[in-house]
């Protein structure tokens, strides 16, 4: 085999322009050409090759892929493997050995983001295995707390004294200053530098104020400290797991299943809104949830035998054991549970809001983080309990996910949603924001039955979760676990990848 030509260069990856990746995440690939696919246009992109490896079953390669993470969109990725006979970059003058699909989700969600997957492609052959792992590239996360004091200050009030305030600018790389104004009364200036002030109180951070005032007119730091910041996939990689739950309306205002204009509506080819949020928000999700397993709850309905309403009930009819397996297996206890139960009412999400919440308030060392996806037709009846129910769930490790389909009035979901006014409950504001609502007909086409996007529907629901799930191990002081150590690989047959 000869070298290759060093074609492996890192394009621009941009799943979807113009937007602001959560991270950047560093792949090492072996003996490979990593794809990734469009979100919209479902095309298979080149993205970059690693060097070639001579002569051997087990490359370890070491040229790595730096790929833009996203929580909140399916990366799909493709790894094809090749054995290099020539010089010629045209892949298909080369023996094709295998190829893995995955997303990056799947490899960052992964043990100590290390995903290990048997090779395919090659029909009635075993190609190998492929290891994978992903090392987020750390930008900068310190953030320094610092404390200052003045001394004899110009007095700008006609009567009285000056009411000071200090605002920090920070210069440029060509040295220039963003330049602001406000309507106040300028006092006076100092620069300094972060090497500066990192020296903590000294003498060296007495700064004299520019016009002086006085000869004692100065600024002066008196503390300093710097702390580092952790990121979703510090967690993650430390063996945070996201608990997924799901809970879906069965109240009447949905319509009766067996007819076509019912949201419920079992279409034998093409999936209901229901069905289709679902499939959006959980394909993404599950990818952090290593067993797979899914509580999945339903509200507002009748259940036999004796057809009492209930408003948190197991889409299996599994009380002990609600979960189902994967995203498929969520599907089908929805559908089976369609044909068993009576829709009714009326739509109250406190129920399954404090479900959750009592499963998040045992798990409050930052082991997990629950998710709850509900999924409604809209028209709430509990609305008090539901932000009671919100406000006590903002103190725990969890965040709730609202789609709301059909046609109705969101506006109570949009409260809930509390993006532009913080929810309170009886005179309590919520310590956190946890719900994010997006209404489902916002994805749908002018027909109503056709969704114009799933990727976008997930991004969207999901793109607060990082940040919310930050924010509650911040507030509680948790850091992540240290990741297990690094992968030594065995010398036997793999194809030994790093993302
Ligand atoms: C996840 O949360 C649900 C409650 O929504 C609970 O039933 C389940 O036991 C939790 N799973 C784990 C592994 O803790």
């Amino acid at each position: 085999m000869d070298k290759l030509e060093d074609t492996s260069s890192v394009y621009d990856f941009d799943p979807i322009t113009g937007n602001i990746p959560a991270t950047k995440v560093e792949i090492t690939v072996s003996l490979c050409v990593l794809y990734t696919q469009g979100v919209e246009t479902k095309q298979w992109r080149e993205f970059g090759r690693t060097e070639v490896i001579d002569n051997t079953l087990n490359p370890d390669f070491v040229r790595k892929y730096i790929l833009d993470y996203f929580f909140e969109e399916k990366q799909n990725l493709r790894f094809d493997l090749y054995d290099v006979d020539s010089k010629s970059p045209d892949l298909s003058k080369h023996d094709f050995l295998g190829q893995m699909f995955c997303t990056l989700g799947e490899i960052v969600g992964s043990p100590a983001s290390r995903l290990e997957k048997p090779l395919g492609g090659i029909p009635g052959k075993k190609c190998g295995t492929i290891i994978l792992t992903a090392e987020e590239l750390s930008n900068c996360r310190d953030s320094g707390t610092m404390q200052f004091c003045a001394n004899k200050l110009d007095k700008k009030d006609f009567f009285g004294k000056s009411d000071p305030f200090m605002v920090f600018y920070r210069s440029n790389e060509d040295g220039t200053c963003c330049i602001c104004h406000v309507n106040h009364d300028f006092i006076g200036d100092f620069t300094t530098s972060y090497r500066e002030l990192a020296r903590g109180q000294s003498q060296f951070n007495v700064y004299e104020v520019i016009p002086a005032f006085s000869p004692f007119t100065c600024v002066t730091l008196l503390s300093f400290s710097v702390e580092s910041e952790f990121t979703f996939l510090d967690y993650i990689k430390g063996g945070t797991q996201i608990n997924f739950t799901v809970a879906i309306d069965f109240t009447a205002s949905n319509g009766n299943p067996s007819q076509s204009t019912s949201l419920h509506y079992m279409n034998p080819y093409q999936l209901n809104a229901y069905a289709m949020a679902l499939k959006a928000v959980g394909e993404i999700i599950q990818d952090y949830d290593s067993d797979k397993m899914f509580p999945a709850l339903g509200f507002g309905a009748k259940l036999p035998p004796d057809w009492r309403v209930s408003h948190e009930f197991p889409l299996n009819g599994n009380i002990e054991n609600p979960y189902c397996n994967g995203i498929e297996g969520i599907l089908e206890a929805y559908h089976q549970s369609l044909k068993t139960v009576q829709l009714y009412g009326p739509t109250n999400f406190a129920p399954v809001v404090n479900h959750v919440a009592r499963y998040a308030a045992a798990v409050q060392d930052g082991s997990q983080y629950f998710v709850l996806l509900i999924i409604t037709d809209g028209v709430i009846s509990d609305m008090a309990q539901t932000k009671e129910a919100i406000v006590n769930g903002a103190k725990l490790p969890m965040s709730i996910i609202i789609v709301g389909v059909g046609q109705a009035e969101f506006d109570a979901m949009v409260e809930l949603d509390g993006d532009d006014i913080r929810i309170s409950s009886r005179g309590k504001l919520a310590e956190r924001d946890i719900v994010q609502f997006v209404p489902f007909r916002d994805y749908m086409d002018r027909t109503g039955n056709h969704v114009l996007s799933m990727a976008r529907l997930a991004k969207d629901v999901l793109a607060e979760i990082p940040d919310q799930f930050i924010s509650y191990m911040k507030s509680r002081g948790i850091k992540p676990n240290p990741a297990p150590p690094p992968y030594t690989p065995p010398g036997h047959t793999h194809h030994h990848t790093q993302i």
